[in-house]
């Protein structure tokens, strides 16, 4: 039998529902490639403890974070589907690469650079400076060959290709050097609100977010006050009118169909139209998904049972990554 290419993702724990372009952005995407592809995708609850958190809730979060993975169509019997923590081979890599990672190497990460300067030094921990360690860790103990992630992620992802290849040249060939498969501008769902920013977990206003696990009605509601333009044409022109090509592209990501489709089944016909339409298409599609993920949540002990499991399975593959590193290192061997 050929195995499959490894694939590897993950997403912090960081509000109780994730949001549409989580799911867009991500899950979709995660969701067709596990077909294809011997996937891993985790909960990244280590990194969440970069922010304030309030210990129950990060619990909590965790396991809808999880609920939600799998309501969306991850199968936690075809991908590994797990609790980041639940592994502890992550923690121990890390150490490892943060010693072969040069401080001015990780000091030139824009993300941190961009949440140090924000929260400025005695408020920004350790962990924040070393969150791409160990997300390389995440990676490589996986022996990964494609990580999809949003653009934002991509510095870290080369950071991790750069470690890997430092390694395998000083130690041998140890670990496989990962591509970042890298989302497409048309997955990007923009704020309904301020439709220039993207949609974010940690918006300022609740308004211009549909959240995966909000009341179907509540999110069509929010689709009929999402900020449009006075033209009143339904046409995509991200420039002009980034509310309706917005709108257009959600659209199109969720009924599968091409703008232009769209834009000619709605000429000569208003906005109004348009968004009653949209709210249909998101309410067919996120109903499901909510029941399901309410489902899950309902029974803990089920889910946890799950998420033990597919733990268990990353252990192994994890361990054996992690055992040749110890050992190419130079650490003695406990026997
Ligand atoms: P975050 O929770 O913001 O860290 O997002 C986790 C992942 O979801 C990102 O790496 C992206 O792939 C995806 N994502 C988040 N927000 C959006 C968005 N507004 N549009 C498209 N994808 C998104
Ligand atoms: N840092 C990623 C984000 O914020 C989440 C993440 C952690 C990740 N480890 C990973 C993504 C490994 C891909 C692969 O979105």
């Amino acid at each position: 039998m050929v195995s499959k290419p490894r694939l590897y993702s993950g997403m912090q724990p960081s509000a109780d529902s994730l949001q549409i372009g989580n799911y867009i952005g991500a899950l979709m995407q995660w969701r067709d490639l596990q077909e294809a592809y011997d996937a891993f995708f985790s909960v990244v609850d280590l990194h969440a403890l970069t922010q304030p958190n309030d210990p129950a809730e990060l619990r909590e979060k965790t396991r809808r974070t999880a609920a939600q993975y799998i309501a969306a169509g991850i199968e936690p019997s075809k991908s590994t589907l797990y609790v980041q923590s639940h592994v502890r081979a992550h923690a121990e890599l890390a150490w490892i690469l943060s010693t072969m990672t040069g401080f001015g190497e990780a000091g030139r990460m824009t993300q941190f650079k961009d949440k140090s300067s924000r929260y400025g030094t005695d408020a920004t921990n350790v962990g924040l400076f070393t969150y791409p360690i160990l997300m390389a860790a995440d990676i490589l103990l996986y022996q990964t060959d494609i990580v999809p992630v949003g653009d934002d992620q991509k510095q870290h992802v080369e950071l991790t290709r750069d470690l890997a290849e430092r390694f395998n040249s000083r130690f041998g060939k140890t670990f496989q050097v990962p591509t970042p498969v890298i989302q497409k501008e048309t997955a990007r769902i923009y704020d309904l609100q301020n439709p220039t920013s993207k949609m974010s977990k940690s918006a300022e206003s609740d308004a211009g977010v549909l959240w995966l696990l909000d009341e179907p009605s509540k999110s069509a509601k929010k689709i009929m006050r999402a900020v449009t333009d006075s033209e009143g044409v339904v046409r995509f022109d991200r420039e002009q009118k980034p509310g309706v090509s917005n709108m257009l592209v959600i659209f199109a990501a969720l009924t599968g169909r091409q703008i232009p489709a769209i834009e000619d089944e709605f000429a000569g016909r208003g906005y109004g139209d348009f968004k009653k339409a949209l709210a249909e298409v998101v309410v067919e599609e996120f109903g499901p998904v909510r029941e399901r993920a309410l489902e899950l949540l309902a029974d803990p002990a089920e889910l946890d049972r799950v998420l033990a499991a597919n733990a268990a399975r990353a252990d192994e593959v994890a361990d054996a990554t992690l055992s040749d590193v110890y050992a190419k290192v130079g650490l003695l061997r406990r026997v």
